[in-house]
């Protein structure tokens, strides 16, 4: 029987910011650590989903190793043979499965997905690709090659998420088999993870805007690579608001908010207690302080980490695990292959 298999990707279009480590790397980690040997752990970086909207091309393959040693950084334990790290675009499959998904997948079904209407919004039309339109589809493919039960992602990623259950069900339906596990229900996942829903970290700038890569304003996103200081400062002149009193309240108070939800989990500590301490005090000065030596304390341990990542360890592990994947993806696409017919 095999074990169980939580697997997620974080594009390489930029440094991982802040919104990118709470919402999906160290819940994984986190997993990773209590529960491999029990599971499959996969983390990976879907290299090819980088360039969905324009990039710097000469800089990819430099990101995508930075963003690969973050994850050891972050504490991913990588000597354990259940935990895999690979590159998307070292694995053949993914884009063939993707083909396969593409036919079955209706342009209606991607023209309702957000992230594609609020991003191309941010584009000039004639860059608006295909691949960005239909993106979701290798997002289906990167996880239902693996049998994926569980996908820790932020808020974000979470109508992604449900697409891929619908079209895991289309063909198992139409092709009257189990031929993909269905990942299990969102609301499921959440409380598989310990969380109510998926995170959504906010921008410090625009506190109504989630943090973001893509950002046109840099003080908005704290980068794990941010000189600490910096990011001190982008704490210290985070928008809040003029209520002169701190509340925890998502809707009138976004950006007071993100910084009590920063501090709980930098801090790891109950967001109740978080509340307890600073909800009623009318000076945000404090929790600011607070805040932003936590965070450049976290940046200043997290960069001595990634700077004492072992590259060749590093190389050996990916290679490891990109052949082993290549042999899990090819035999799904082999399967998915036959019953389209296009294998006997
Ligand atoms: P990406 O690269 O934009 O983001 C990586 C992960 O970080 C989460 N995230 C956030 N979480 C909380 N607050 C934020 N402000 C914030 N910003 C980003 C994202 O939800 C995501 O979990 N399509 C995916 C990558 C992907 C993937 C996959 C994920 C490709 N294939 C298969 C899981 C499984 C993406 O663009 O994430």
């Amino acid at each position: 029987m095999n074990k169980p298999v939580i697997l997620t990707g974080l594009r390489a279009n930029n440094d991982l910011h802040l919104g990118n480590y709470l919402g999906a790397l160290l819940p994984l980690i986190d997993l990773a650590k209590s529960l491999a040997g029990e599971y499959q752990i996969n983390l990976f970086v879907p290299d090819l989903h980088s360039f969905t909207t324009p990039i710097d091309h000469a800089s990819l393959q430099e990101t995508v190793m930075n963003n690969v040693k973050l994850f050891v950084a972050a504490g991913l334990p990588i000597d354990n043979p259940d935990v895999h790290i690979y590159r998307q675009s070292y694995i053949p499959a993914h884009s063939e499965l993707t083909w396969i998904l593409d036919c079955f997948t209706g342009m209606g079904e991607m023209r309702r997905m957000t992230q594609f209407k609020e991003k191309s919004a941010m584009l000039q039309a004639d860059r608006v690709s295909v691949g960005l339109f239909h993106y979701p589809v290798l997002m289906a493919a990167d996880i239902l090659l693996y049998d994926a039960s569980y996908v820790p992602v932020g808020d974000d990623q979470t109508q992604h998420l449900e697409f891929v259950r619908v079209i895991a069900e289309r063909l198992n339906k139409r092709f009257k088999q189990e031929l993909f596990t269905v990942p299990k229900p969102v609301k499921e996942q959440h409380t598989f993870f310990g969380n109510d829903q998926g995170l959504r970290i906010k921008d410090l700038v625009d506190p109504t805007k989630k943090m973001s890569k893509s950002s046109t304003n840099y003080k908005g996103t704290i980068f794990l690579t941010d000189n600490p200081d910096t990011a001190r400062g982008k704490i210290m002149s985070a928008t809040t608001d003029s209520y002169g009193r701190i509340s925890y309240n998502p809707e009138k108070q976004p950006g007071v908010t993100n910084l009590l939800d920063l501090l709980a989990l930098l801090s790891a500590q109950p967001i109740e207690e978080i509340k307890k301490k600073y909800e009623g005090q009318i000076e945000y000065g404090p929790l600011k302080v607070t805040l932003g030596d936590i965070v450049s304390k976290f940046l200043v341990d997290f960069q001595r980490a990634s700077i004492s990542v072992d590259t060749n360890t590093l190389l050996t592990k990916l290679e490891e695990s990109e052949r082993l994947m290549n042999v899990q993806a090819n035999t799904k696409l082999h399967l998915v292959q036959q019953v389209v017919g296009l294998r006997g």
